[in-house]
């Protein structure tokens, strides 16, 4: 027990093979991986082909300064080109690159190739027009419209790098990033739609421009998509309508080559403390990363599948995996701008049935809610059309793993459980739809051209059976460059942690299991040590799912006077399981323990309504360890919804599911 990092204790002995016309016509069959090995970079030049360069690079990768790498040094291209005109071009115009389905039901618009090469080049123009040059920071705070897909691609035309920033979050959180990044220009609509009504975006834009120039900063024009028609306070000396300047715009647009390295956007991601951190992503690298594993992953076949990826285009799976994998690669996809359950609980399912899609992507968050309201809501679609599933965003537990498959994907398809973040930019670990079998709860491998490891303190391997530290020990094209501004925190961040051995470390734990299949258990500051086990808030978690009256858990540990620290469980019952029974904590702490062992019973077990999450979808633990611990509860800002916690300290004060 000594020797291991994190204990290892759950097993799963479910696999599924690949269908055998998903393995005859896999666009990567098993042979990539030794091709890879042979010559990794080689292999990453054949990805980098599959992209139209203006001038070829001269050396595929420079890593003579680490963790400083530029890829395809010395070749030029345009991103924009690459995701619309090289479509059109090349006689697809007429394909459908975007279903856009609004949340109000009539609202629905097909946009294609040639529609929206049309459109980004007004907006290039346009934004050209508004003194945004090369280089400029331009940030783009939007719902899930078109005009987003298209306000990206016109800042790629033309070399100034974006910042996406989420439409939910606060005027506080947009204005750091402005000032930031030094945004010139926010692109920006009256509102959106979200659950039924319309909610306004532009006061918040007004309100972060205010807090920029308290500091300094002066954001010199808001481009203004109107969406909802709702009032907005206009300032005629910065603020500009969408329509004004883009509509009557010149569809003409000539995009320019930029060096392979060029910036091509800035994305902020929180971590769990501090000042966010902008990641900055370039041009070549990235696409040919996005690019890549978009057609691989999921076994893209652009002439006849229908892609859907439910992520937000705030975070960076809306930025690979709903703009530049899938429009680099020329696919149709839908585009959905509301929650799943509005106007009804099926919406999502509909949207399937209704566009045919046969590839769909999400998060385990989404998949877990769906499983407490039951299997009634999805069995009433049809849905036989899909043929490939993916998860992003936190390990899926084997629970939620099955029932994806089973109900949504009426057990024919393939689950690819995809590990990335937004500093690796593309999917690193994953199976295989085609040639992996898949095993619920582990991402499996590193793909193709990817090297993954887990490793012990020191940096070494770990055995088969063992946990430890998941780190990435070769570079890769879409990794991140830098943090933007600060090349001391990105130093330290993600390559001190095993600087002797070069490794970038991602602050997950995973472990391998007896077939060296990896299994990402978390953030390691999310781990617990009870009794001097290192033991996985992740595997309890999906021992609590597996019973049948659990929807979801969140499991922290919490200081004990015997232990060190004792495992501390909340949990949300499915709604077919009522209020659980009088018994349920005796029956779940019995449950934990037949599936785990003694070592993981929980010391208490709080039953409650919600949990506290981020806006996408982490439980944010630190608060529960605040409730468990009976401290004041921390900062709550980040919460998607911040009376979440209010639910649970009543909980906690009436004393209910203690034990
Ligand atoms: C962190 C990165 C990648 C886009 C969305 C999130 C967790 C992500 C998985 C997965 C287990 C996962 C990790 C990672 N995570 N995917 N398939 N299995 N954990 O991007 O906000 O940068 O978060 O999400 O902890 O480090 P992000």
């Amino acid at each position: 027990m000594t020797e291991e990092t994190l204990s290892n204790l759950l097993r799963e002995d479910r696999r599924f093979e690949p269908p055998a016309e998903i393995a005859e016509s896999a666009n990567l069959k098993a042979d990539a991986y030794e091709r890879a090995a042979a010559d990794r970079e080689g292999f990453w030049a054949e990805q980098a082909e599959r992209l139209d360069w203006s001038q070829k690079w001269e050396r595929v990768l420079d890593w003579d300064d680490p963790p400083f790498a530029k890829w395809f040094v010395g070749g030029t291209l345009n991103a924009s080109y690459n995701c619309v005109d090289r479509h059109v071009e090349a006689g697809r115009g007429d394909k459908v690159a975007l279903h856009w389905v609004g949340e109000p039901v009539e609202d629905r618009r097909d946009i294609t190739y040639a529609q929206l090469k049309d459109d980004v080049s007004r907006a290039a123009n346009a934004l050209t027009e508004l003194g945004v040059q090369t280089g400029d920071r331009v940030a783009i705070y939007l719902p899930m419209i078109p005009e987003a897909v298209v306000a990206m691609l016109a800042c790629a035309r033309i070399g100034a790098p974006h910042t996406v920033v989420f439409g939910g979050f606060s005027a506080d959180a947009l204005a750091s990033r402005l000032v930031d990044c030094e945004a010139k220009v926010v692109i920006t609509s009256d509102g959106g739609y979200r659950r039924g009504s319309a909610s306004a975006l532009k006061p918040a834009v007004d309100e972060a421009r205010a807090k920029t120039a308290e500091q300094g900063h002066t954001v010199e024009k808001v481009l203004v998509v109107r969406r909802t028609g709702q009032d907005v306070t206009w300032d005629d000396a910065v603020d500009v309508w969408w329509h004004d300047v883009v509509d009557s715009a010149s569809a003409d647009h000539t995009p320019q080559a930029f060096d392979s390295e060029h910036p091509l956007y800035v994305m902020y991601t929180s971590g769990t403390t501090g000042k966010p951190k902008g990641i900055l992503h370039t041009t070549g690298g990235y696409l040919t990363g996005a690019s890549y594993t978009h057609w691989a992953v999921f076994d893209l076949k652009a002439d006849t599948d229908v892609y859907w990826c439910s992520a937000d285009i705030g975070w960076v799976t809306g930025h690979s995996y709903m703009v530049y994998g899938p429009l680099a690669n020329g696919a149709t996809q839908v585009m959905y701008e509301g929650t799943p359950d509005s106007p009804e609980r099926g919406r999502w399912w509909k949207i399937i049935q209704d566009y045919g899609v046969t590839i769909f992507y999400t998060a385990p968050t989404a998949i877990r809610s769906f499983m407490k309201q039951g299997r009634e809501i999805p069995d009433k679609f049809d849905m036989s059309s899909l043929r490939i599933l993916g998860s992003v965003g936190e390990p899926i537990n084997p629970e939620a793993y099955v029932w994806y498959r089973h109900v949504i994907g009426g057990d024919r398809t393939p689950v690819v459980d995809t590990w990335w973040q937004t500093e690796t930019g593309s999917i690193m670990i994953s199976p295989l739809p085609g040639v992996t079998h898949g095993k619920p709860g582990s991402a499996m491998t590193a793909i193709p051209g990817v090297s993954a490891e887990v490793v012990n303190e020191e940096g070494n391997a770990v055995p088969n059976g063992s946990g430890g530290y998941l780190v990435l020990t070769e570079p890769w094209p879409a990794m991140l460059r830098t943090i933007w501004g600060d090349d001391d925190r990105f130093r330290d961040t993600y390559w001190s942690r095993f600087r002797s051995q070069g490794f970038y470390f991602a602050g997950d734990g995973a472990k391998k299991d007896e077939d060296g299949d990896i299994w990402v258990l978390g953030r390691v500051d999310d781990v617990m040590n009870v009794s001097g086990h290192r033991l996985s808030t992740t595997e309890i978690e999906s021992a609590l799912v597996s019973h049948p009256k659990v929807a979801e858990a969140a499991v922290v540990g919490a200081k004990d006077e015997d232990t060190g620290q004792a495992v501390c469980a909340f949990v949300i019952l499915r709604d077919e399981a009522g209020d659980g029974g009088d018994d349920i904590v005796a029956e779940l702490r019995q449950h934990v323990r037949k599936e785990i062992g003694p070592i993981a019973t929980p010391r208490q077990i709080m039953i409650v309504p919600e949990l506290p999450k981020t806006r996408s979808g982490k439980i944010m633990r630190r608060l529960l360890r605040d409730v468990a611990e009976h401290r004041e509860v921390g900062d709550v800002t980040t919460l998607a919804d911040s009376t979440v916690m209010d639910l649970i300290k009543d909980k906690e004060s009436a004393g209910k599911g203690e034990d």
